[in-house]
């Protein structure tokens, strides 16, 4: 992160001493919101080389803040100003035109929103300008996606993750819950009221949701360091319709399910007569070895594959895709046709003209650059306080922890300016592991700078003193 210039003057005839008067002047800054929290001050010998001064007068008016609670001195990082809460003003004060009542910008560390660049790249505009030199689709459209978009998309499957299909295995959605919905709509039995679906715990919480307001009774599922644990399905008093997994990356504990418990989820599924539901959520995003080939190539009659743009792209964007056994898109085509459930023509255009320039391959190996960077970082600065868990993969990393540290942490952290969720935000019902979930995908380099130094200070506090 670069610091932040300072413009102040030191004035010879001023009777205070000069660290005061530079402590004064820096107060005065941040107070009146000149000086944002967050930002990185000059280093003392930066601005006492600017000021014409000595570098302890710098220091001593650093030290001087430090001790008001002004900034925050990091080890090894520089001083940071704090988030301070202003001082109730005068009614005579107008807050409208008073700089510093505008809100202190706050840090999300919240796992699964992807970076994504200030300006348009010139790839977006491109793949937008195609679509406008189209006139606007006035029929509605093939209810499974465009026969150009699932072509390519079986193609990127191909290449990208071994999944051998074909564009008509292949239907596009409005992103992975979308999907999800989707093929409940088409394993719910008929003449059943009782549909049960097997969900990992702790799991992504708008699958849950999901299968909640559609009906479905769930199964709650235990996860360990490899993901679902496969033999905990068959405990279920009823029939298991279906079970979601995401085994590439266990959202959020990031567990990578091994090629073991894979076969035996494929032979689970075979031998109950049930569906798996295979998020493939962020595996474009591997920082070490290569992801484990999917369950939709192990067991092709057995598998819903869901993918999704809101990882690579961007999560506004609403574009996903969905490979399944042909009975499975035939009952969710007709479904959609019946019911207009029509995916957007230019939406699919423009991520077509994407994947036809290799616009999309682009974009990922940026992004895979930056997280990989990030993920060195996180574990760097975390692995002496515990035990990791998602290393060298997607947008995440958890730090395992006991359930009331990782509390205290997050609450640290948020009196920062700093959010982030614990694993107990996406825990059903109780399990032995507690823990941080540190994602690192959507924000800037001064941000993350700041918020792993803020972390670490806490856990420094809540696991060390
Ligand atoms: C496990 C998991 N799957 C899928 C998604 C993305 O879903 P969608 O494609 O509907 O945006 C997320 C987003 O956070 C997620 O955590």
């Amino acid at each position: 992160m670069l610091p932040i210039s300072l413009s102040i003057t030191i004035d010879r005839a001023d009777t205070r001493t000069l660290p005061v008067q530079l402590a004064d002047r820096i107060r005065a800054a941040i107070d009146n919101g000149e000086l944002r929290p967050q930002s990185r001050l000059p280093s003392t010998r930066a601005l006492s080389a600017d000021l014409g001064v000595a570098r302890a007068v710098v220091e001593k008016a650093y030290e001087q803040l430090v001790a008001e609670g002004w900034i925050d001195a990091r080890r090894g990082s520089g001083n940071y100003i704090r988030l301070v809460p202003h001082a109730v003003r005068s009614a005579a004060s107008s807050p409208s035109t008073d700089a510093a009542s505008a809100t202190p910008p706050r840090i999300s560390l919240r796992p699964g929103i992807p970076w994504t660049p200030l300006r348009a790249s010139e790839a977006w505009r491109r793949a937008w300008r195609d679509v406008g030199g189209s006139p606007p689709p006035g029929d509605y459209p093939d209810s499974a996606g465009t026969l150009e978009l699932r072509t390519h998309v079986a193609d990127l499957l191909r290449r990208a993750r071994g999944l051998h299909t074909d564009a008509a295995s292949v239907v596009i959605t409005t992103g992975s819950i979308h999907g999800l919905d989707l093929a409940l709509g088409a394993l719910a039995k008929p003449n059943t009221t009782e549909h049960v679906l097997a969900l990992e715990n702790p799991g992504y919480r708008s699958a849950a949701a999901l299968a909640k307001h559609r009906g479905w009774s769930i199964h709650d599922i235990p996860v360990d360091r490899d993901g679902l644990v496969v033999e905990h399905l068959d405990s279920s008093p009823q029939q298991t319709a279906a079970v979601y997994v995401t085994p590439s990356h266990q959202y959020p504990t990031g567990g990578f399910m091994p090629i073991g418990r894979r076969r035996a989820l494929a032979d689970w599924a075979r031998r109950s007569g049930s569906m798996i539901i295979e998020d493939d959520y962020d595996s474009e995003f591997r920082y070490g070895a290569a992801p484990l080939p999917t369950v939709a190539e192990l067991s092709p009659d057995r598998t819903v594959y869901l993918g999704t743009v809101s990882k690579t792209l961007g999560a506004g964007i609403r574009l996903g895709w969905m490979v399944a056994p042909q009975s499975i898109v035939d009952r969710i085509t007709s479904t959609r046709r019946e019911t207009g459930d029509h995916p957007s023509v230019p939406l699919q255009q423009a991520m077509t003209s994407m994947l036809r320039d290799g616009e999309w391959d682009r974009a990922v190996r940026t992004a895979r650059r930056l997280y990989r960077a990030r993920d060195r970082v996180v574990t760097a600065a975390l692995s002496k306080f515990g035990e990791l868990s998602g290393v060298g993969a997607g947008l995440h990393t958890v730090l395992v922890l006991e359930a009331g540290a990782a509390q205290n942490v997050a609450t640290v952290c948020a009196a920062s300016g700093v959010d982030l969720p614990t694993l107990e935000h996406s825990t059903r019902s109780s399990t032995a592991r507690g823990g941080i979930v540190v994602g690192y995908g959507s924000i800037g380099d001064d941000e993350f700078d700041y918020a792993i130094s803020v972390l670490v200070d806490a856990l420094e506090a809540e696991l060390l003193n």
